[in-house]
């Protein structure tokens, strides 16, 4: 099974390019760029990946972040994450990036999308993987420091699918960012917000209603509030669940607790992603097992989830339209095989 789960074509849809560094690359691109970082070796800083809340693991996102700095640096780390997403089957990735940490640094916002859209296009030669960027609004910073954020991005316009919204979640409603969303709204991208990771339903609510979001990421808390499962069914939006995000922050207490078979029961499209791989112990494929393994869910149900990820994808109905071609190739490849 885990194997069929590996190979299984999916798309990712949530996924923070930051939260793809793995220890080993921070401290390359640290001596690269003569930066310092808080923890001496790889061991320590793997050591002090334990995390009880979302903050707890901003903070040390945050401070990982900062050993990138080139344009190159950007490229090599999303072709990483690429090369990883392609041999766990991805075969469209929408990937979010938080430009403001980066430009805050005194990082041009050309070498930061730059960069990235290089790994893209070489992840199209090499594997014909599709793939689009994503920018997030920092939460935690005001909505001004967001503008200015749009501004310095709308040189980049054609490179960039849209826009989300992303760190710290409790104090941080959307309502403090219907401005800048009605902006990116009104030069027509596409919009997607963080709610209900540890924010109350009443996030989901604001980020539909005040923010245009046509897809909400996370969004397992709305599982406390009837009335909002029955809006998120009745108007199809999809929710981008991850699995070992939530265990490692505590929004879960354990992988078996995880209400994704729930949602799925009460008829949410939801799919399942990896939020930041390097930081939570496993890219999309060992979330797909984790939940397979940790709710024993049907082999069907996982196919249907893959098909989920799909069409909930902002990708154009002719490459949606390939890609569920390629599933049900995969998996008619491994009818008549036994499981493994
Ligand atoms: N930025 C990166 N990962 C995040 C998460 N899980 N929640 C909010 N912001 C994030
Ligand atoms: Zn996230």
């Amino acid at each position: 099974m885990e194997s069929f789960l590996q190979g299984l074509p999916k798309a990712e849809l949530h996924v923070h390019i930051e939260g793809t560094l793995e220890p080993e690359f921070m401290f390359e691109l640290a001596a690269r760029n003569g930066a310092t970082t808080k923890h001496g070796t790889v061991a320590e800083l793997r050591a002090a990946y334990k995390f009880t809340q979302l903050q707890d693991f901003l903070d040390i996102y945050h401070q990982g972040a900062a050993v990138l700095r080139t344009h190159q640096d950007f490229h090599d780390l999303t072709i990483a994450y690429l090369e990883r997403a392609a041999a766990d089957g991805v075969r469209h990735a929408e990937i979010f990036f938080d430009a403001q940490t980066h430009t805050d640094r005194g990082v041009a916002m050309g070498a930061v999308v730059e960069g990235l859209v290089e790994a893209c296009n070489e992840a199209e030669e090499r594997w014909g993987m599709s793939s689009e960027l994503i920018m997030c609004f920092l939460r935690h910073l005001s909505q001004d420091q967001a503008m200015v954020a749009l501004d310095q991005a709308m040189p980049f316009r054609e490179h960039l699918l849209g826009f989300g919204l992303a760190s710290s979640e409790v104090g941080h409603p959307p309502s403090k960012f219907v401005d800048v969303f009605a902006r990116a709204r009104a030069e027509e991208f596409r919009l997607v917000a963080h709610a209900g990771e540890e924010g109350p339903p009443s996030y989901i609510r604001e980020a539909l209603d005040l923010l245009g979001a046509e897809r909400i990421d996370h969004g397992i808390r709305a599982m406390e509030d009837p009335d909002l499962v029955a809006r998120l069914r009745d108007e199809a939006i999809p929710l981008t669940v991850c699995p070992l995000s939530n265990l490692k922050l505590g929004v879960v207490p354990e992988i078996s607790a995880h209400p994704l078979l729930g949602m799925i029961d009460e008829g949410l499209v939801a799919t399942i992603n990896s939020d930041d791989p390097a930081y939570f112990g496993g890219y999309v494929a060992a979330n797909y097992v984790a939940v397979q393994q940790g709710l024993g869910i049907e082999r069907d149900t996982m196919v249907a989830l893959a098909k989920t990820s799909i069409d909930s994808s902002f990708a154009s109905a002719s490459r949606k339209a390939a890609l569920l071609a390629e599933i049900d190739l995969y998996v008619a490849g491994h009818e008549s095989r036994p499981m493994g």
